[in-house]
């Protein structure tokens, strides 16, 4: 059984672009307008993770009365400025301020998460867009790891705009890394566990720590748990998956968590930003 560690193939990414960054001139806009703390947390990680590879960090985190119109104007700022490859809006916002609006003013070649409406129907007929990075890192690890999806029959639990349905276009792809018999469950699916036990491959992205148990998967199945959930066990506050790993001696490989496809998200958002500079660059000459 493959223990499907996400920080090899996090490194190898992170090689394959990180020369093409001009350190100390390339830059990004994050907003945060929000105090929810996993939105903060995640908004740390980031953006350590992008002053690591040598990229300017330009944090727009406003206080909790800030118009519309001054994010509007700041991500206007971020598109006219020839050095800013990549601009992310981290969810969820101040509940006055409408995240569309916000999301829609990026340039579409520096939406580096994949979120426009535009980017998203790219990626539904096939054509060449930034993809939402947790969709890519499910499949980059079972790529790294030679695991081929074609023709397998795979499960998705969790239909989100940014995890469970971009992850089942990229599935649908025309390729060996695509090419899958694909089924998306949700809240509402019926006996849900029968439909998992099914798959050769099933990734969970609902959200709910230990939801599904690894003993429900049929022998040599791959599971790739890209939940993460914070809980309190025994006094000590800890990151786990939505599945629970009960037994584990009949599959053919699956993620940790944490250490699994986590490890790897990062590293495709800074691939998107490093290709969403290479476009630019196209767009330029
Ligand atoms: N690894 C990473 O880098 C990374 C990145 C982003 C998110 N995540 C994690 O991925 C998880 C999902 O994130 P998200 O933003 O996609 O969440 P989300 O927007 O809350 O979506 C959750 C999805 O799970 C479904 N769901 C909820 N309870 C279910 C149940 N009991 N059975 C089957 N489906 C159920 C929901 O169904 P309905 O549509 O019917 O409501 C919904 O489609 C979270 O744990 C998040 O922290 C990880």
């Amino acid at each position: 059984m493959i223990l499907l560690k996400g920080k090899y193939v996090r490194d190898s990414i992170i090689d394959s672009v990180k020369d093409y960054i001009d350190v100390g001139i390339d830059k990004i806009g994050i907003v945060l307008a929000t105090d929810d703390k996993s939105a903060v947390i995640y908004a740390n990680s980031q953006i350590k993770m992008f002053r690591k590879y040598g990229i300017i960090v330009d944090f727009f985190n406003p206080d909790p009365f800030v118009k519309e119109v001054n994010i509007l104007n700041k991500i206007d700022e971020w598109n006219e400025n020839a050095n800013v490859y990549g601009i992310m809006i981290l969810a969820p916002m101040y509940k006055h301020i409408d995240r569309t609006h916000i999301v829609d003013r990026i340039d579409d070649i520096k939406d580096i998460e994949g979120i426009k409406k535009i980017n998203l129907g790219k990626l539904m007929i096939g054509e060449e867009a930034p993809c939402p990075p947790t969709a890519v890192a499910a499949i980059e690890i079972l790529k790294f790891y030679d695991i081929t999806i074609e023709g397998k029959n795979v499960v998705i639990a969790g239909r989100s705009v940014i995890v469970g349905k971009p992850l089942s276009m990229l599935l649908l792809r025309y390729n060996k890394m695509g090419n899958a018999t694909v089924t998306v469950c949700h809240s509402k699916t019926e006996n849900i566990n029968e439909v998992i036990g099914k798959a050769d491959i099933f990734f969970s992205a609902i959200g709910k720590p230990g939801f599904f148990k690894a003993s429900t998967l049929k022998n040599n199945a791959i599971y790739i748990d890209i939940g993460i959930n914070v809980v309190k066990e025994n006094g000590e506050t800890k990151i786990v998956g939505d599945i629970l790993p009960d037994e584990l001696e009949h599959l053919y490989a699956y993620t940790p968590v944490p250490g699994g496809v986590g490890a790897v998200t990062n590293a495709i958002l800074l691939k998107n930003y490093v290709e969403s500079k290479k476009r630019a660059n196209i767009h330029c000459k």
